[in-house]
């Protein structure tokens, strides 16, 4: 029974592969983090195997455009080789790294940046003679090879602007090198925009505000935008929850107060205590008059965005996902 199955998921995966080469499926391409990718792929490619794996990866690392289904049945080809060829066991070293190539880098890329995602075995390894035939359409050494996996991964690669190589020793070890461009585009975790123009988020919200009924609704609305919401129910209570937050190192992603709490303190003295608390705090600033000065003016009071009330969920989201995305676009483009 567990040779049938196994002899018919092997029939499975010949078929995927043969129909990726063949019919070259255009990629879908989608933002991505190409680490969260490899390790669900490479965990599941050895699962019940002697073979470990460990992976080291740069800091910030660029995210890419893929199609996720695509690049997972490379680095899957990539490590079931590496598996096969580590027969008495071994270690799989992935290691994962931002590069820059200059116009003629010696490889056939476009000038730019790259993330190089590298696939190391202490393997059998590839003897030269063969080591110029290893991409071709069903070249194999194996009993039961195909000769498709690293033709289809070179395919794959290519449609994705990339390139694939490989460095081997023979009795020592196999090291693939992969190249992909990177994503000029931000990256989403969660649900980017969708029906009705809203944008979803992520993270934890301080709401401030003294009338019950705002209170809830606001609250209704940042829980349908996926995000965490805490109140405060004037200045001095939202200072010290913020504080608190910050002390157990469970920040506030964002602020929102009320501009004015008749007689205690509203949004305008509580901003600045929260930017003593921490500069880069993300405050948006809400009230019902929008005739209020501070309202038209309010970056020069320590405000990075203004919501009118009542609320519409639109503008909300969208003030919202702008100040938090938006920054985190910023970081990106510095760091990476
Ligand atoms: N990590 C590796 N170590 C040693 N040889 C390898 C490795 N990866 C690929 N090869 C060689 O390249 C050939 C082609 O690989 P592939 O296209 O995946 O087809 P298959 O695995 O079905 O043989 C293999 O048969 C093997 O000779
Ligand atoms: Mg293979």
């Amino acid at each position: 029974m567990e040779g049938v199955k196994r002899a018919s998921s092997r029939a499975g995966q010949l078929t995927q592969q043969l129909l990726t080469f063949s019919k070259g499926g255009a990629p879908i391409k989608k933002p991505a983090s190409i680490l969260e990718l490899l390790e669900d792929t490479i965990g599941f490619a050895l699962r019940g195997s002697n073979v470990r794996y460990e992976t080291s990866a740069a800091a910030n690392i660029c995210p890419v455009e893929i199609d996720e289904g695509q690049i997972s049945q490379v680095i899957n080809n990539l490590v079931i080789n590496a598996n096969q060829a580590m027969p008495e066991g071994g270690t799989i070293r992935i290691g994962i790294d931002n590069v820059t190539f200059e116009a003629n880098g010696g490889l056939p890329l476009k000038k730019g940046k790259y993330v190089e995602i590298s696939i190391k075995d202490e393997g059998v390894g590839i003897p030269e003679e063969y080591l110029n035939k290893i991409f071709d359409p069903y070249f194999t050494t194996k009993q039961e090879g195909s000769g498709l996996g690293l033709a289809t991964s070179y395919a794959i690669i290519k449609k994705h602007g990339g390139y694939i190589k490989v460095e081997s020793e023979s009795g020592v070890g196999t090291t693939f090198y992969i190249y992909l461009p990177i994503s000029e585009k931000e990256i989403f975790t969660v649900k980017d925009i969708v029906e009705e123009g809203l944008y979803f988020g992520k993270g934890k919200i301080l709401f401030m505000d003294d009338e019950q009924d705002v209170i809830d609704t606001a609250k209704q609305m940042l829980t349908h935008l996926g995000y965490e919401v805490e109140i405060a129910m004037n200045g001095i209570e939202a200072v010290e929850q913020y504080k608190k937050a910050k002390d157990l190192r469970q920040s506030f992603d964002a602020v929102i107060l009320d501009l004015t709490i008749p007689g205690d303190m509203g949004g305008k003295e509580a901003i600045k205590r929260l930017r003593e608390i921490n500069p880069q705090v993300k405050a948006i600033v809400s009230s019902g008059y929008s005739n209020n000065p501070i309202m038209s003016d309010y970056e020069k009071y320590g405000f990075n965005g203004i919501i009118a009330k009542p609320y519409e969920i639109e503008e909300l989201s969208k003030t919202l996902h702008g100040l938090i995305m938006g920054m985190e676009e910023q970081h990106h483009k510095v760091n990476c």
